[in-house]
């Protein structure tokens, strides 16, 4: 991919090969599908959404190093193999290269966009640098649908992001489709099981994309779709029971989807073997305590203990007005409370932690607590607890947990819970230390905020809408007196991982609603603005 590529995420980008210990394993353990196919990451900024395609399709898929070679792959014995995009030209000194033994194992081979340039490349067919790049959408022409092709239009708008391009395909190999920068968009050469694209199959941007990548899974492939969260969490259940046995679990709750979602998974297979701490820190948004005390304690029976620890959290953040600090602060009072009623069950040695397949791929694919990102560790336990750890979501995407969470009977509102950060309310008090009187009034604007969104419909199209009180008094005019209140910024973004995201168009008439209420409901509010940045240049957060 070059550089006029759209702005988005790259997950790829964050990919490091994978240490020794991990390949000895998937994610899950290895055993968690029985149909598996590997998206070879050459650096594309789409190879996660890859991954996640092919799941969509039903199939087990994970993402590894471009530098895991033929005898690795040859151990795993995926069902198929798809090559990524990449940043590099295939001619460049350095760029990454294939390892050809890999096209002898018997296993098909799907090059998206870099990965066909290197099918091509490695097999004699012709690449070169065009003097003119194609980037975003195309028009594809399908010449010979093939087997990779077969039943589509034959015109279809395409996503395409390259500068090198393949003029002639390798000897055996069929042109299958051309666009108008492209003479070869699309080959196949089904004897050798070796397919390529040039456009990328996994954006919305090419409609028929995931029609292609189910072509290729299940008719050239014959993968069936197994890969269901009812099929992951029978799996999970048997997997969890093995490694714990009788032992005692302790599972700290905070609320998330994924901490919800892995607690219950461990409930299911240990049932009273598993003991829940939630820590209420007082920094939660209104009746979150509550929500989850009904789902976990009275819905599904489990062995919950609720540490009311507002008190310590509040004395502990006076005065604290630095964002790291406070930080901190909370992250250690978190553990310290933790350890305390941990210390109350003194029989758990088994600690569930809600570590995603992304926390994994992201720290290098590596196994154990210190693969926890730092961000996930604040509001969240250190590393050098005395617990053996837990993880039943190791493999699952975000969207996945969820569905696994809806399958489990967890109630639709912790379902699609947005993400809340690990010290709360108290980053959202900005400029400031977080007092009770503070947070109450945050806590209260936030609640009509959700409200009023939940009510137009807007709540799950968010990645977050949160409401941040900058420590400042302005001015107004309310009855007939001048105010000297408090301001409430609106924060309601778009995103797909956080890493990049954009500000929310919302409709001026839901501004208007939250606007007024908040100053006719909240006595000590006066003025409500809205934050119109988007991550890049700012962040999600304001502090
Ligand atoms: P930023 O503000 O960096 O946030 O764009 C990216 C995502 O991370 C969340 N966030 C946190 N989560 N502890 C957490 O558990 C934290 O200290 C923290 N700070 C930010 C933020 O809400 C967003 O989803």
């Amino acid at each position: 991919m070059g550089p006029a590529a759209p702005a988005a995420a790259d997950p790829g980008a964050t990919v490091r090969p994978v240490p020794g210990g991990s390949a000895d394993e998937a994610p899950g353990g290895g055993d968690i599908a029985t149909e598996t196919v590997v998206v070879l990451d050459f650096g594309g900024q789409y190879s996660q959404l890859i991954a996640r395609r092919v799941r969509e399709c039903g199939v087990f898929s994970e993402l590894l190093p471009h530098t895991v070679g033929a005898d690795e792959l040859r151990r795993r014995a995926p069902d198929a193999i798809i090559l990524s995009g990449g940043p590099a030209s295939v001619s460049a000194p350095g760029a990454p290269r294939l390892d050809r033994d890999l096209l002898g194992l018997g296993i098909p081979v799907l090059g998206i966009c870099f990965g066909m340039q290197l099918l091509a490349a490695e097999l004699g067919g012709e690449v070169e640098t065009a003097e003119v790049g194609e980037f975003g959408r195309s028009q594809l022409t399908v010449t010979e649908p093939g087997q990779l092709l077969a039943g589509l239009p034959r015109e279809q708008p395409c996503w395409m992001s390259h500068r090198d391009t393949v003029f002639a395909p390798p000897p055996g190999f069929t042109a299958l489709a051309a666009s108008s920068a492209s003479p070869v968009a699309a080959m196949e050469d089904p004897r050798r099981g070796l397919y390529g694209i040039q456009f990328h199959p996994e954006v919305v941007h090419t409609p028929y994309g995931q029609a292609i990548l189910e072509t290729y899974l299940r008719t050239i492939c014959g993968l069936r779709a197994r890969w269901t969260p009812a099929g992951f969490i029978d799996e999970q259940v048997a997997r969890i029971r093995a490694q714990v046995g009788t032992g005692r679990v302790i599972c700290g709750l905070s609320g998330g989807v994924d901490s919800s979602v892995a607690a219950l998974l461990v409930h299911r297979a240990v049932g009273d073997g598993l003991t829940c701490v939630f820590v209420d820190h007082g920094l939660l948004r209104k009746d979150e305590a509550t929500q989850v005390i009904a789902a976990f304690k009275d819905h599904f029976n489990v062995d919950l203990r609720v540490v009311d620890a507002e008190a310590r959290f509040l004395d502990r953040l006076a005065g604290v007005v630095d964002p790291e600090a406070k930080r901190k602060a909370i992250g250690a009072e978190f553990i310290r409370v933790f350890e305390e009623e941990a210390a109350r069950l003194d029989d758990a040695r088994y600690l569930v932690q809600g570590t995603l397949y992304s926390d994994v791929i992201e720290s290098g694919g590596g196994t154990g607590a210190a693969t926890i990102k730092s961000h996930h560790n604040v509001g969240g336990l250190p590393a050098d607890l005395d617990f053996e750890l837990v993880e039943p979501l190791r493999a699952l995407f975000k969207d996945e947990v969820r569905r696994v969470g809806a399958e489990l009977g967890l109630p639709e509102r912790l379902v699609w819970r947005q993400p809340f950060p690990g010290p709360g309310l108290a980053i959202r008090v900005v400029g400031g230390a977080a007092t009770k009187e503070k947070l109450d009034t945050l806590r209260e604007a936030d609640a009509i905020l959700q409200d009023e969104i939940r009510r137009a419909g807007l709540y799950r199209e968010l990645w977050q809408s949160f409401c941040v009180l900058p420590d400042v008094r302005t001015v107004g005019v309310q009855g007939d007196g001048r105010s000297y209140g408090r301001l409430v910024a609106i924060r309601a973004v778009t995103s797909d991982d956080a890493m990049t995201a954009d500000w929310a168009r919302l409709p001026y008439d839901l501004l208007e609603r939250v606007a007024s209420r908040m100053i006719n409901e909240l006595a000590e509010v006066n003025r409500v603005v809205l934050d119109v940045t988007s991550k890049p240049p700012g962040t999600i957060e304001w502090e």
